[in-house]
C-alpha cells in the first residue's frame, strides 16, 4: 500500500509551488485571527530556510513521507515544532495539489513560448535568408504548383504562432486559483481565497470548491495544446527529413545538429527531426491517457486524480528538451537553392497556369483542364518540359494554345501572379515576414 500511494519521485517537482502556497495560506491565517504576528514571522521564516534547502536539495523527501504536501509538512515541523502544525488549518491536499500542478503549468507554460517564439524566429530567419528561392509546392508528396519555400517554412511558423496563441487563451482559463475549496466543500475559517489568489498570481478564487479540487480541464487542456504542438514539430521534423534525403538533396543540416553513423562514415542522420516526429506519439499518448483516466470519476476528489502528474511534467519536460534542439537544427540548416529552383517547374508542375491562361481568354474552367491535361500527356509522351512545345505542336493539341501560352511557363509569372492575400507572391511572403516576425518578438 505504502508503495503504491508514493508518488514524491513524481510530485516533488511540486515542492517550489507548494512551499509558495503555504506562504499565501500562513497570511491568510494571520488575516483571519488563527496566527499571530510572531507566529506568521516565524512560519514565514520557516517556510524561507525550507525554500532555500529544497532549491539547494538539502532537504528531500524521505522513505516514510507519502507526497511532497507530507515531506514539506514534516519539514516544517522538524523546524517549528507544534507551531508547524497551525498550517493545515482551511486547507487539505485536495485544493493543495490542484493549486500545485496549476503554478507549476502556468510558469512551466512561459517558459515554453519563449522556446516555440525561438523556433518561430528560426524559422522566419531561415525564409528570409531564402526569401528569393522557388521550390516544388507538393499535395499527396506529388510536385503541384511551385512555391517560395520562404512561403512552405512560414507556414509552419503560423502553425507555432497559434499554438503560441492557444497556451495564452489557456492560461486565461488557468487563472483561478483552488486554495480555499479545502477538501471539497470550503472552510469555515474565515479564510480570505481571493487574497490568496491574488499573492499566488491568479486572477481570481474558484466559484464552486467541489469543481476546484475536481476539475483537471488545465490540465488535459494543455495536454492537448502539447500534443498539438507536437504534431507541428513532427510534421516540421518530417520534411527536414525529406529535403535532407539525397533523393530530395533540398537541405544540408549543419554537422552539429546532426549525428554520424557508429559504422559508415559517410552517413549525416536527422536524429532531432526524428526525434521531433517520434515524440509527437508521447504527446498524444500523455493526453490520451490522462482524458481516459478522468472519465468517468465522480466528484469531488479521487485518488485517480495523483496520475494526473506525470501526462502533465513529462510534456512540458520533453517539450522543452526538443524545442531547443529544434530551433538549432532550424537555425542552422543550409537550404540548396539551385536544386529546388530546377526542380521547382519539374513534374508539369504549371499545368494550373496553362488553364487559368485559358480561363482568362474566355475559355470554361473544364475544357481548360482538359486542354493543359492534354498538353501534360502529350510531353510525357514526347518526353518533353510544356516550355520546350513547339507553336505547331501547341496548335496540334488545341487551336486556343496560342504561342503566348509561353508567357505563364515560367515559375516566376507562376508565383507572382498568385498575389491575392495567402497567395505565394514575394509581395504576400514579405508581407507575412514582417507579420510574424512582429508576433514573435510579441511572444
Ligand atoms: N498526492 C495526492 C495527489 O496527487 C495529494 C492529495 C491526496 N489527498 C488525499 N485525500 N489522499 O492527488
Amino acid at each position: 500500500m505504502a508503495a503504491l500511494s508514493k508518488s514524491t519521485d513524481v510530485d516533488w517537482r511540486l515542492a517550489p509551488y507548494d512551499l509558495a502556497g503555504s506562504r499565501a495560506h500562513a497570511r491568510v491565517l494571520q488575516r483571519a485571527g488563527l496566527l499571530s504576528v510572531d507566529e506568521l514571522a516565524r512560519m514565514i521564516g520557516a517556510l524561507t530556510e525550507l525554500s532555500a534547502e529544497v532549491a539547494a536539495g538539502s532537504f528531500t523527501p524521505v522513505e516514510a513521507d507519502e507526497d511532497v504536501h507530507e515531506a514539506l509538512e514534516r519539514g516544517l515541523l522538524e523546524k517549528l515544532g507544534e507551531l508547524g502544525g497551525k498550517l493545515r488549518a482551511g486547507r487539505s491536499r485536495n485544493d493543495q495539489v490542484a493549486t500545485d500542478l496549476r503554478l507549476y503549468l502556468r510558469h512551466n507554460v512561459r517558459t515554453l513560448v519563449h522556446e516555440i517564439a525561438a523556433l518561430e524566429k528560426a524559422l522566419i530567419g531561415l525564409a528570409l535568408r531564402y526569401r528569393d528561392v522557388a521550390a516544388p509546392g507538393m499535395t499527396h508528396l506529388q510536385h503541384a504548383q511551385p512555391v517560395l519555400i520562404a512561403h512552405q517554412l512560414l507556414a509552419h511558423a503560423h502553425a507555432f504562432s497559434r499554438d503560441v496563441g492557444r497556451l495564452f487563451d489557456w492560461d486565461k482559463r488557468a487563472a483561478v486559483s483552488p486554495l480555499g475549496s479545502g477538501a471539497l466543500a470550503g472552510s469555515s475559517l474565515a479564510l480570505d481565497p481571493d487574497a490568496v489568489a491574488i499573492e499566488l498570481g491568479f486572477d481570481r478564487a474558484a466559484d464552486n470548491s467541489i469543481d476546484a479540487v475536481s476539475d483537471r480541464d488545465f490540465a488535459a487542456e494543455f495536454c492537448f495544446v502539447a500534443a498539438l504542438l507536437g504534431v507541428h514539430l513532427s510534421r516540421l521534423g518530417e520534411e527536414v527529413v525529406l529535403w535532407t534525403s539525397t533523393e530530395f538533396g533540398w537541405a544540408r543540416l549543419d554537422d552539429a545538429w546532426a549525428t554520424g553513423s557508429s559504422i559508415m562514415p559517410q552517413k549525416k542522420n536527422p536524429d532531432i527531426a526524428e526525434l521531433a516526429r517520434g515524440k509527437a506519439g508521447r504527446f498524444i499518448g500523455n493526453l490520451t491517457g490522462l482524458l481516459a483516466m478522468l472519465k468517468g470519476l465522480p466528484l469531488a476528489y479521487d485518488r485517480d486524480l495523483q496520475e494526473d502528474k506525470e501526462p502533465v511534467f513529462d510534456s512540458i519536460e520533453q517539450l522543452l528538451l526538443l524545442l531547443p534542439a529544434v530551433t538549432g537544427m532550424i537555425a542552422t540548416l543550409t537550404l540548396q537553392p539551385d536544386v529546388m529552383e530546377a526542380s521547382a517547374p519539374q513534374g508539369f508542375a504549371l499545368a494550373t497556369d496553362v488553364a487559368e491562361w485559358l480561363v482568362s481568354s474566355g475559355v470554361p474552367f473544364r475544357s481548360a483542364h482538359e486542354i493543359s491535361g492534354a498538353m501534360v500527356a502529350y510531353c510525357e509522351e514526347a518526353g518533353l518540359e510544356l516550355d520546350e512545345l513547339d507553336d505547331e505542336q501547341l496548335a496540334g493539341i488545341d487551336e486556343r494554345l496560342t504561342p503566348e501560352v509561353r508567357s505563364v511557363l515560367h515559375v516566376d509569372g507562376a508565383l507572382a501572379a498568385r498575389r491575392a492575400r495567402g497567395g505565394t507572391a514575394p509581395e504576400r511572403v514579405a508581407e507575412q515576414l514582417s507579420s510574424l516576425a512582429e508576433q514573435a518578438r510579441r511572444h
